[in-house]
């Protein structure tokens, strides 16, 4: 059995954890969640439950993954002998396997768009809708862009977690947030960007429905990677004097200045073209983002051709810094539990999750008529992940934390043995037992019954 490395560094701790939370969440579900529910009034509930609900279970997560140093199925049975609790661990290995089955495969799609991009060809096109459903629908482009895109990601992994995961992630996040702050201001300086700002900063509270409130939460969870033991695997990476409330609390805020970011470099854009709608749905930076690049940078193509190469180069680097923290949860575990090497086991990992990924990929085109409940096998995938094994499996963090924990060794982690002070654990104790289990429960069902 190798030895177990630890990352070298906080700043490598915060960068790969934000590196797990950066991803097509931020970047392309976010401005699409903001552009169908209304804009300013769904940021302002957005960044209430990530305060009030992301942070402290996020917190949790850190404190088990840490406590244990093990890999999210073995940390459930070290900290509940017995079966019950171990079946959330398996859960969460279980869903980051799926949820990576299709993500590879949307990511495949921002690689394809960024090789046209670069190529040229983006720009040259008319028809975005077209080239789009050509593109997902074909039998075989998807398949090698999500192999492309796995091999990249399992490189990665297999060199492990000092000089795979963590490396890459101080290397990664950095350019992320460069070509984020380039973006930005490209994106102001476009005419009539105004309205897209307006959007973003003034509230419309006439527009707060219940299920916007409940979406929020939703987005909340899938952007922070919340629930299904990435977090808690990387956490079991911490070095012990890490400071898990400080590491929480700069993790999310990271993650959300990205999301809030990515709407001011969208939306800006979208309103400065007349005629193009806000919210396009899922085809939002596929579809209607490159018609915007098109019409906004018709008399400077040059301009165009950056703008689009550096926005699919972000979503790229989102995606495989995502992708990486699921890779890493499912293989740490094959890795531990059957004291296999690193490379078999993430070889095991990236070969059987891209024979998954196929099936996904194939259910946007000739295997679209295989449906279940009026569902393609994609869409099958995640909804099952996102929309029901991840928030039962919040709950359940919430609840194993904060009712059958023993109070005095989760405090004594968070404060790293009582050496650091941890002024709000009051709060927070109070937040995970009785604020967020019953938040996230009340999504979950109106999801279920919706
Ligand atoms: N948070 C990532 C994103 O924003 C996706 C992700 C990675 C994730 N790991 C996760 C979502 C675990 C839920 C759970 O794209």
């Amino acid at each position: 059995m190798e030895t177990r490395h630890n990352f070298g560094s906080k700043i490598g701790a915060v960068l790969a954890s934000a590196g797990s939370a950066v991803g097509l969440g931020n970047v392309w579900r976010f401005p699409t969640e903001v552009g169908n529910n209304g804009g300013a009034a769904f940021i302002f509930v957005y960044l209430l439950c990530i305060a009030v609900i992301g942070i402290p279970v996020m917190m949790s997560e850190f404190l088990i993954g840490r406590h244990t140093h093990a890999n999210t199925i073995t940390a459930f049975s070290k900290l509940a002998p017995g079966k019950w609790w171990r079946i959330e661990g398996i859960a969460g290995v279980f869903v980051a396997f799926m949820i990576l089955s299709y993500y590879i495969i949307v990511s495949g799609w921002t690689l394809f768009y960024l090789v046209k991009s670069v190529g040229g060809q983006l720009m040259a096109d008319k028809d975005y809708n077209l080239v789009f459903n050509d593109f997902v629908s074909n039998p075989w482009q998807p398949v090698l862009a999500g192999i492309v895109f796995m091999g990249l990601t399992h490189f990665i992994i297999a060199r492990g977690v000092q000089s795979g995961i963590e490396k890459f992630s101080k290397l990664m996040m950095p350019m992320l947030l460069l070509i984020i702050g380039i973006l930005v201001v490209c994106s102001f300086s476009m005419p009539g960007s105004s309205d897209g700002m307006r959007f973003l900063l003034k509230p419309d509270f006439s527009k707060l429905t219940a299920n916007v409130l409940l979406s929020a939460v939703g987005q909340a969870f899938y952007s922070l990677s919340l629930a299904m033991g990435c977090l808690c695997t990387y956490a079991s990476y911490f070095r012990q004097d890490t400071n898990l409330p400080k590491t929480a609390a700069g993790v999310s805020i990271i993650d959300t200045l990205v999301a809030i970011l990515s709407g001011f470099i969208i939306f800006p854009a979208v309103f400065s073209v007349e005629g193009v709608s806000v919210d396009a749905g899922p085809g939002l930076v596929f579809i209607t983002l490159p018609s915007v690049f098109n019409i906004a940078f018709h008399h400077i193509p040059l301009l165009g051709y950056f703008f689009s190469g550096f926005f699919y180069l972000l979503l790229l680097l989102a995606a495989l810094t995502s992708a990486m923290s699921l890779h890493e949860s499912v293989t740490a575990y094959l890795l531990e539990a059957f004291r296999i090497s690193r490379r078999k086991a993430s070889t095991i990992v990236s070969v059987s999750c891209m024979t998954l990924g196929v099936a996904c990929s194939l259910s946007f085109g000739v295997w679209s008529h295989l449906t279940l409940f009026g569902l393609n096998i994609f869409e099958l995938f995640d909804f099952t992940a996102s929309k029901i094994i991840l928030p039962i499996g919040g709950i359940i963090i919430c609840i194993f934390t904060g009712w059958y924990l023993d109070r005095k060794l989760v405090e004594s982690e968070l404060t790293n043995n009582g050496t650091l002070r941890f002024r709000l654990f009051r709060l927070w104790y109070f937040l995970i037992r009785f604020v967020a289990p019953f938040a996230i429960a009340a999504v979950f069902l109106q999801e279920l019954l919706a």
